[in-house]
């Protein structure tokens, strides 16, 4: 059992101030039932608490999708450029993003507070499927497919783990999705670089089983939703 306000704040729904407001303005709900006060106690685990209408899980963790857009770090501070956790601007202060992505490539980033999901994400020998949206400077023919697929030289000396090139158009300047299994810094850069041809844009889709949301406009932040948490997890 929980006070409301701290079921609200618990949940990264608010902060205690806000939370008061909410109950007052009459904006939050237990079991359909408006909330009159903030220091009820409500079954975090049993009772459906909304706001505005909208569900809010239980959760002692937070998880956010990002649309990141060319331009911001992916560090959670940085002296010079603005940082994914800049926009986010939470008050959560253990959030981090779940790996990185380079200054000038965009699209889907996790952030969460649960450093055991990240560990299962991103730890050497647990890394997860990351798939990419590529334009190059270069005619990618099915040969790039085969490179890729059997590994290609990076870093002077590094074979790449398998990966998948699906080609979406070859011309001078070629589409392709890329399905790597690593995460070496500017890995997809470097295996284009191999193959003599030079990433122009570079966007994540997806990482493991979640996909970047496409009415997330670019720049644009929303929590996961249970299914998309409960499918990361497992
Ligand atoms: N590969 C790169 O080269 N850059 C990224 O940001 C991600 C993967």
């Amino acid at each position: 059992m929980m006070r409301l306000d701290k079921f609200l704040v618990a949940t990264h729904t608010a902060t205690r101030s806000e939370a008061k407001k909410m109950i007052k303005r009459g904006r939050v709900f237990i079991n359909d039932k408006k909330a009159t006060s903030s220091d009820i106690k409500i079954d975090e685990n049993q009772d459906i608490v909304t706001l505005d209408g909208n569900i809010i899980n239980y959760s002692r963790y937070e998880y956010i999708m990002f649309n990141k857009p060319a331009g911001v770090v992916s560090a959670t501070k940085d002296n010079t450029c603005k940082t994914v956790m800049d926009i986010i601007n939470s008050p959560n202060r253990n959030l981090f993003p779940v790996g990185r992505l380079d200054k000038d490539t965009e699209g889907l980033m996790l952030i969460t507070d649960d450093g055991a999901l990240a560990h299962n994400l991103l730890a050497p020998g647990k890394h997860v499927d990351k798939t990419y949206f590529v334009r190059v400077e270069g005619v990618v023919t099915f040969a790039t497919a085969d490179a890729f697929a059997k590994g290609v030289i990076i870093d002077e000396d590094y074979l790449t783990k398998p990966a998948r090139l699906e080609i979406i158009n070859s011309d001078d300047i070629s589409e392709v999705r890329v399905t790597i299994h690593e995460g070496r810094f500017h890995q997809i850069k470097k295996m284009f670089l191999s193959q003599n041809m030079k990433v122009i844009y570079l966007k994540r889709l997806s990482m493991k089983n979640l996909i970047l949301d496409e009415n997330l406009e670019i720049g644009c932040f929303r929590k996961l939703t249970q299914s998309e948490i409960d499918n990361l997890k497992c």
